[in-house]
């Protein structure tokens, strides 16, 4: 089966790459996963990619002087690769045009809310301080706004009473666990009847 090549972007313990890694393991599944790309040393993620045998290029955003220098050596390592499609998995930097124009329409992203609520960072905690009933995760394009690309798409989870942020956000990730996988499925068929 023609499959497209994923790079993915994380900063932390990795568990929406493990969901893509798991996905890319079965035989019917579009895509695979060619590159790791890390702005932290030694978290979690690295190991999972580690174990799975994918190259993981470790590239600490602190070690350059400015943002778009740091992009331009994410930018260099996946040209090295035969990428399709990359993706940011817990990836806790913003992006500017220098990474975003040559992947525009190929860079997607996980936000742990039902955008375009909750843009940002500690979104179960606003989303249970207003008194929300619905929560979920939303996979979207990148674009130049932080968590304001185009939708591709969401799934929701309710806001139980006794909900605390901790107890909420697992609720939420066990969807963000499906919703890459699917999201990718999605994409890849769109890129390969392109081909
Ligand atoms: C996820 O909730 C993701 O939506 C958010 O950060 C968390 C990363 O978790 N952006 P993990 O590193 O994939 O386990």
């Amino acid at each position: 089966m023609t499959k497209i090549g994923l790079a993915v972007l994380i900063s932390g313990r990795g568990s929406n790459l493990q969901s893509l890694i798991d996905a890319c393991a079965s035989a019917d599944f579009p895509a695979e996963i060619k590159l790791v790309i890390c702005n932290i040393p030694s978290v979690f993620g690295i190991e999972r990619a580690e174990k799975a045998g994918i190259p993981v290029a470790v590239i600490p955003h602190k070690d350059f002087p400015s943002r778009e220098t740091f992009e331009q050596a994410m930018l260099d390592e996946i040209a090295k690769y035969p990428v399709d499609l990359v993706c940011q998995a817990g990836f806790m930097r913003i992006v500017t045009p220098t990474f975003i124009s040559p992947w525009r329409g190929r860079l997607i992203n996980i936000h742990p809310s039902l955008l375009p609520k909750f843009k940002g960072l500690h979104t179960h905690e606003r989303a249970i301080e207003a008194g929300e009933t619905e929560a979920g995760c939303t996979i979207h394009y990148v674009n130049e706004g932080v968590d304001e690309g185009e939708i591709i798409l969401q799934k929701s989870v309710p806001v139980l009473p006794d909900d605390t942020p901790d107890t909420l956000a697992a609720r939420v990730l066990e969807k963000e666990h499906i919703a890459y996988p699917e999201a990718v499925r999605l994409l890849a068929q769109n890129i390969l009847e392109k081909q």
